[in-house]
């Protein structure tokens, strides 16, 4: 099978095959302060590690009803945002986050998790997160204007600070994903978690 982007339809699929595609994603888990002081937390698989030096990440949010996403209206009043790393155990208070509130109330709140302080930024972490970056903006692109006329928006941020819980760190200095299990975001309502990982050497370290 092959189409032109956009007509999947016509080809007998029940939806944009897109983020079934390209998945695993990691989940960058946002965590933002507006300027009136409202904590902000929400899930965007739209997301990764763009640059180990300097460390950069990046994820886009497509507009909502009432326009940007509102991590995206906090981040630019303030500069700043935390990627929080989503655990298994952190898996329905991810999906708690990722509903549409009024932009005067927390997630932190609704999902029962801690808005803890950071060092480097404004944007609080989340406490129960197993590790977490802070950022500072460094720039918001605005992405091509798409067939129904909005126009998604590209955040990017340098990483200032790594926060890391010692419990999944091993002896040997490294972090032990197996003991946090990251989640990842597939097509369609489908997750995975990262339990079993394997070694590969390069052929020309
Ligand atoms: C696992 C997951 C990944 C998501 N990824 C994105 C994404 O990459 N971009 C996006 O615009 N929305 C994404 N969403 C939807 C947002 O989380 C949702 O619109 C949320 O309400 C945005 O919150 P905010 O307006 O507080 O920023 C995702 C939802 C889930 C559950």
């Amino acid at each position: 099978m092959f189409f032109p982007s956009g007509t999947h339809k016509d080809h007998g699929l029940a939806f944009n095959p897109l983020k079934a595609i390209i998945s695993p994603r990691p989940i960058g888990w946002i965590s933002s302060i507006g300027a009136d002081g409202v904590h902000n937390l929400a899930p965007y698989s739209f997301f990764n590690a763009i640059s180990e030096s300097p460390p950069m990440v990046a994820f886009s949010g497509s507009p909502g009803a009432q326009g940007d996403k509102d991590s995206i209206k906090n981040i630019e009043e303030t500069g700043d945002f935390v990627v929080n790393i989503v655990s298994s155990h952190l898996m329905d208070a991810m999906n708690i986050t990722s509903a549409s509130l009024p932009r005067d109330v927390s997630e932190f709140d609704q999902a029962k998790l801690t808005a803890t302080p950071s060092r480097f930024v404004s944007s609080p972490h989340v406490g129960e997160s197993p590790c977490y970056l802070e950022c500072r903006l460094w720039q918001i692109l605005d992405l091509p204007q798409a067939a129904n006329g909005e126009h998604g928006r590209l955040v990017i941020g340098e990483v200032l600070g790594i926060g890391i819980d010692d419990a999944i760190i091993t002896p040997e200095g490294q972090l032990d994903v197996t003991k946090y299990q990251p989640a990842a975001r597939l097509g369609y309502k489908d997750y995975a978690i990262i339990d079993k990982v394997f070694e590969l050497d390069r052929p020309n370290p």
